[in-house]
């Protein structure tokens, strides 16, 4: 049985199936209809036109949508969704004139997360980031990205990659899985980062890759964190395993971090808060994507990423969250692209790209979710009655989502 969705408003996002990412100017246009209908069979979008086009048998299921505005779900492909706890006590600190830099040189930060996580149940990191999830998925969220980095033992990696496992097999959205553990210095490694990079290197990256634990590889390249001969090292190991690289870069500073991931043909490029010259030569000469996580400046008070700066130079520009209890207690997805809009002059139709199609290439799930097209799973959703769609961004903090629908079911 079919079911219809009928005298949609306008129908955003449609696309044909070849047509996967948007650059440059083309990120402003974003193709749609009026006065429109979806149709949908089991999991998947089976058709779609123009109400004067529509058409039904009688078995079908209409739903009438009129005063709707209907878009595919967002795709996050930038969080640290799995994490042990909260980090109330660094906000007051940073609201008092700490920086996030300050903080994580006091022993807080990531290492503070890692300790809370090292002491935390399977079951429990399990509990806590699924009912985060199926927050995200109520605010129109259908396919997300989910980093380890709060481990920073082998064994605590381990578990968190085995959690992210487990909200794969019980989640309704698709999920990718990146690992993480070059996201800060362990203590007891303090004097000896080689050696701790060695561990990642001959330990746990070959248990990662015999147990498909993770799709990418991830480093957080950052002065006081992992540098470019560290970077390059877990890259090039990580390559001989297959896993592709999504890494942290230029977040606080541009040293060379984002033509590093270049050579190694990285998936994607992720902040760049921080962006030079050299590195928008490094990615309009590569396929890397460059993803924004305006959340995280938003939170840490730190510059926007440049997104005129790089669309105007002909790149396409991914959105996603960085959702994690430090630098963006928020995985909102609605609320990022209100700020690329608010912060970082982005038009609305390019902020929905980057958030949408664009977001799903960075997670190598274009086949299947990021647009409304045939053959795409049914991940969408339906607006509340609105004016139009820029009304989504511009009346920020408000939900303006009535209806999500995952797998062609409502949630
Ligand atoms: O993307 N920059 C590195 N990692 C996270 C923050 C992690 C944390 O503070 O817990 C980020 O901003
Ligand atoms: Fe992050």
């Amino acid at each position: 049985m079919k079911t219809h969705f009928t005298h949609i408003k306008n129908l955003l996002q449609i696309r044909q199936p070849y047509d996967n990412l948007a650059s440059g100017q083309s990120m402003s246009h974003l193709p749609q209809l009026d006065n429109a209908y979806l149709s949908i069979e089991n999991e998947h979008i089976v058709d779609y036109g123009r109400m004067s086009d529509f058409s039904a048998k009688s078995s079908d299921k209409n739903i009438d949508v009129s005063g709707r505005i209907v878009l595919p779900t967002w795709i996050d492909s930038h969080t640290h969704l799995v994490y042990a706890g909260t980090r109330e006590s660094e906000f007051k600190d940073r609201i008092q004139g700490l920086s996030y830099q300050d903080i994580a040189e006091k022993g807080g930060g990531i290492l503070n997360s890692a300790e809370k996580l090292q002491h935390t149940s399977e079951e429990d990191l399990f509990q806590q980031a699924f009912a985060r999830l199926q927050n995200l998925i109520k605010l129109g969220t259908g396919a997300i990205e989910i980093k380890s980095g709060y481990g920073l033992t082998h064994e605590a990696e381990i578990k968190m990659l085995k959690v992210i496992q487990k909200l794969k097999r019980h989640s309704p959205i698709p999920i990718k899985v990146t690992y993480l553990s070059a996201h800060a210095l362990p203590i007891e490694f303090k004097n000896n980062k080689t050696a701790y990079v060695d561990s990642i290197i001959n330990k746990t990256l070959p248990e990662v890759a015999k147990h498909n634990l993770a799709d990418y590889v991830d480093v957080f390249c950052e002065k006081g964190y992992f540098d470019l001969v560290d970077t390059e090292r877990i890259l090039k190991t990580a390559k001989s395993y297959g896993l592709k690289a999504k890494i942290h870069v230029n977040q606080f500073n541009a040293f060379g971090g984002v033509q590093k991931a270049v050579d190694y043909e990285a998936l994607s490029v992720d902040h760049l808060e921080e962006l030079t010259k050299d590195d928008i030569k490094a990615l309009q000469a590569s396929k890397t994507l460059p993803v924004a996580l305006p959340g995280c400046s938003f939170f840490l008070g730190i510059p926007y990423t440049p997104a005129r700066q790089i669309i105007d130079h002909n790149l396409p520009l991914v959105l996603a969250s960085d959702f994690n209890p430090g630098s963006a207690p928020s995985g909102n997805m609605n609320f990022v692209v209100a700020l690329a809009c608010i912060k970082m002059n982005m038009l609305p139709e390019e902020a929905i790209n980057a958030a949408t199609l664009n977001a799903a290439a960075a997670l190598e799930m274009s086949s299947s979710v990021g647009s409304i097209t045939v053959g795409k799973k049914a991940n969408f959703m339906i607006s509340k009655p609105i004016n139009s769609y820029t009304f989504i961004p511009y009346a920020f903090g408000e939900n303006h989502i009535e209806q999500v629908w995952i797998n062609g079911k409502t949630i």
